[in-house]
C-alpha cells in the first residue's frame, strides 16, 4: 500500500515538474519574447515554477530514494537493465535541477531588463531542460 501511495506521488510530481518546464520552454518563453505580458505577470510565473522545482527537486528525491531502497539492491542497481533506467533517472533529475534553477534565475527580469531580453536569456536552458524532462518521461516510460 505505501509503495503505491509512493509511486504515485512520485509520477504525478514528475509529470507536474517535466510538464511545466515543457510549458514554459512552449508557450510561456514565446509569448514573453513578444512582450504580450510585463514583468509582473512573468514574475508570477516565475515564482511559482521556482516553488514547483524546489518541492518537485525533493519529493521525487525522497520518494524516488523510497522506491529504489524498497524496490533495489546495490547489486541490482547497477547489475540490471532496470537498474540502469533509475540511475539514469537519477543523473537526469540532476541535470533538470540544474537547467531549471538557472532558467527560473535567468527569466527573472532585473530593474534594467526588459521581458523580452529575460526570455531571451533564459530559452537555451529552458529548450534543453525540455529535452532532459522527455529524456526523463521515456526513461520511465521503459520501466
Ligand atoms: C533522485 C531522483 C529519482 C530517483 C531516485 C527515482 C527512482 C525511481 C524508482 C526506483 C522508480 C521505480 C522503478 C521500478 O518500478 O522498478 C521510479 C519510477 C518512476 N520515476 Fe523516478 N526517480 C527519480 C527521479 C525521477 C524524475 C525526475 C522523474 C521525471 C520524469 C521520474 C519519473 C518516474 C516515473 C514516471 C516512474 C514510474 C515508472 C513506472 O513504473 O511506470 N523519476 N523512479
Amino acid at each position: 500500500m505505501i509503495l503505491e501511495l509512493v509511486l504515485a506521488v512520485h509520477t504525478i510530481v514528475a509529470a507536474l515538474w517535466t510538464g511545466a518546464t515543457v510549458f514554459i520552454a512552449g508557450a510561456i518563453i514565446p509569448a514573453a519574447k513578444s512582450e504580450q505580458f510585463g514583468s509582473a505577470a512573468l514574475s508570477i510565473i516565475t515564482r511559482r515554477y521556482r516553488y514547483l522545482t524546489i518541492g518537485s527537486v525533493l519529493l521525487l528525491l525522497f520518494s524516488g530514494g523510497h522506491l529504489a531502497g524498497t524496490l533495489y539492491t546495490f547489486e541490482t542497481l547497477q547489475g540490471s537493465g532496470r537498474g540502469h533506467l533509475v540511475l539514469a533517472m537519477v543523473v537526469l533529475w540532476l541535470v533538470l535541477a540544474h537547467l531549471a534553477v538557472f532558467g527560473y534565475r535567468k527569466l527573472t527580469a532585473t530593474d534594467d531588463e526588459s521581458v523580452a531580453e529575460a526570455a531571451t536569456a533564459a530559452r537555451p536552458l529552458f529548450y534543453a531542460g525540455s529535452v532532459v524532462s522527455v529524456l526523463l518521461l521515456i526513461v520511465a516510460g521503459l520501466l
